[in-house]
């Protein structure tokens, strides 16, 4: 089985703080999320993570991308709220030993059909940025499809960027 096909998405546990602090730690991760994602990552920034996982309520949104029994990896959505109640956006890391194997599109699959199957969502959409290529081509392999060029909506590391907007809608 390759390991595209073993990975498993399941809740953070306390027990991957180490795995979550050594692969969350990493410049090149840090350039292509938010900046709610810290760098450089601790082991008190992963054990908050943990907690507010652990804290929340109803079905599971945030998720350890887990292979061979260790935490590479974190996928989430979040749910919109009054006339976007029906929208979740989505986000994604994978640690960079593990980059190139087609997790991150295996993940970005199974949480996507997971995400329409517990909730009544209509759309799921994520935002790259544009010197990311690479999460393009894996929203692309999981359904999603580009909808726009948001025009200079990315203020990051100093830089004024596009992002591409993609979504899957409920099929
Ligand atoms: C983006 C990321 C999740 C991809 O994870 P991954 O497991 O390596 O992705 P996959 O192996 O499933 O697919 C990657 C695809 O992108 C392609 N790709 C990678 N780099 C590329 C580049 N510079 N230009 C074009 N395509 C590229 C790969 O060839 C592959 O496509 P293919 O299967 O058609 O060959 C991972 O690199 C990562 O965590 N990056 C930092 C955080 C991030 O960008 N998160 C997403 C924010 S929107």
């Amino acid at each position: 089985m390759s390991d595209a096909e073993q990975i498993k998405l399941r809740p953070w546990a306390r027990t991957d703080v180490p795995a979550l602090v050594r692969y969350a730690n990493n410049r090149k991760i840090w350039l292509n999320l938010r900046d709610i994602f810290p760098h450089p990552y601790t082991r008190a920034h992963a054990e908050k993570w943990i907690a507010i996982c652990e804290s929340s309520r109803g079905p599971t949104t945030n998720f350890a991308i887990e292979l061979q029994g260790e935490a590479v990896g974190s996928i989430g959505y979040r749910l919109l709220d009054d006339v976007n109640c029906k929208t979740a956006i989505i986000g994604y890391w994978l640690g960079e030993p593990f980059w190139g194997r087609g997790i991150a599109t295996a993940a970005l699959k199974q949480a996507t059909d997971g995400a329409f199957q517990s909730f009544p969502l209509e759309r799921v959409e994520a935002t790259v940025f544009e010197w990311n290529p690479g999460s393009a081509r894996v929203l692309e392999k999981a359904g999603y499809l580009l909808e726009a060029r948001l025009r200079r909506s990315i203020f990051k590391d100093g830089r004024v960027a596009d992002s591409l907007l993609y979504a899957r809608i409920r099929q």
